[in-house]
């Protein structure tokens, strides 16, 4: 289970801050599907980075399987992150040295315990389910954003994590790809029983979820908890 209790978090600006996260409190069930939405400049982003243990709020307890993240240092955070956790980035951040099965393999390469064979192996089976085989040998710089969005998403299953963050994942995706990726990320939800958190502007993702937490200028407008409403396409 995922829990934030009081989480606040501000960024230093002139002439004042501004409170990203204004004493945020929600839950999420393992296995859930929750979708958040609310405007740009709402404080979703920081969020989910906080969720992930990729940021840390100033005050507040960010629980991930009743351990408090925000108290952990950042090896254990990363051995953590390679373990339990998928990051879909807003901005894919793939790099750029390394070509599209490289990439997606990158966090088996980290974890240790896999040969180069069984990671690669791994690595062109989730391209294949992308429909990206044929682009296993390009580095980012040569794909399209939606490509390149895509090859993130395959990176982000690659551990099979049982949780997975998607800050707009299908926001660069023609909706033929965008029912590509949904599919894959509904298919890890319903038969892996893998926690969804999405960040979505796209009704057709949220309609999909079986709860929406809405935010607004760092806070969460949605009833914090509600019971699931399984509405699942399939
Ligand atoms: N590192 C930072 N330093 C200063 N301000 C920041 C930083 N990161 C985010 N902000 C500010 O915090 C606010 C919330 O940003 P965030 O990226 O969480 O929004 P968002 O809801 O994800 O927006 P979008 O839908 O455009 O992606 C914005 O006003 C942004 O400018
Ligand atoms: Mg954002």
């Amino acid at each position: 289970m995922l829990e934030f209790i009081n989480v606040s978090k501000q960024f230093e600006s002139q002439p004042d801050p501004i409170h990203v996260l204004k004493n945020i409190s929600f839950s999420i069930g393992n296995g859930e599907f929750v979708a958040i939405m609310g405007p740009s400049g709402s404080g979703k982003s920081t969020l989910l980075g906080i969720a992930a243990g990729l940021d840390r709020p100033d005050s507040g307890v960010v629980s991930l399987d009743g351990i408090d993240i925000t108290k952990e240092n950042e090896s254990t955070l990363a051995t953590m992150r390679l373990n339990k956790i998928g990051f879909i980035f807003q901005n894919f951040q793939l790099l750029p040295g390394m070509n599209a099965i490289e990439n997606i393999g990158i966090p088996l390469y980290l974890k240790s315990g896999f040969s180069e064979k069984e990671i690669n192996d791994k690595a062109l089976g989730l391209l294949k389910s992308i429909s990206m085989d044929h682009r296993a040998n390009h580095f980012p710089k040569q794909l399209s954003g939606g490509e390149e969005q895509r090859i993130a998403i395959a990176r982000a299953f690659i551990n099979d994590p049982k949780i997975i963050f998607a800050d707009e994942p299908t926001a660069n995706l023609d909706s033929k790809n965008s029912n590509v990726v949904l599919d894959l990320l509904l298919e890890r939800n319903k038969k892996l029983k893998t926690t969804l958190v999405i960040v979505t502007h796209d009704p057709q993702v949220a309609k999909l979820a079986d709860r929406i937490l809405t935010m607004r200028d760092g806070e969460i407008l949605t009833p914090k908890q509600t019971p699931a409403k399984k509405k699942k396409r399939k």
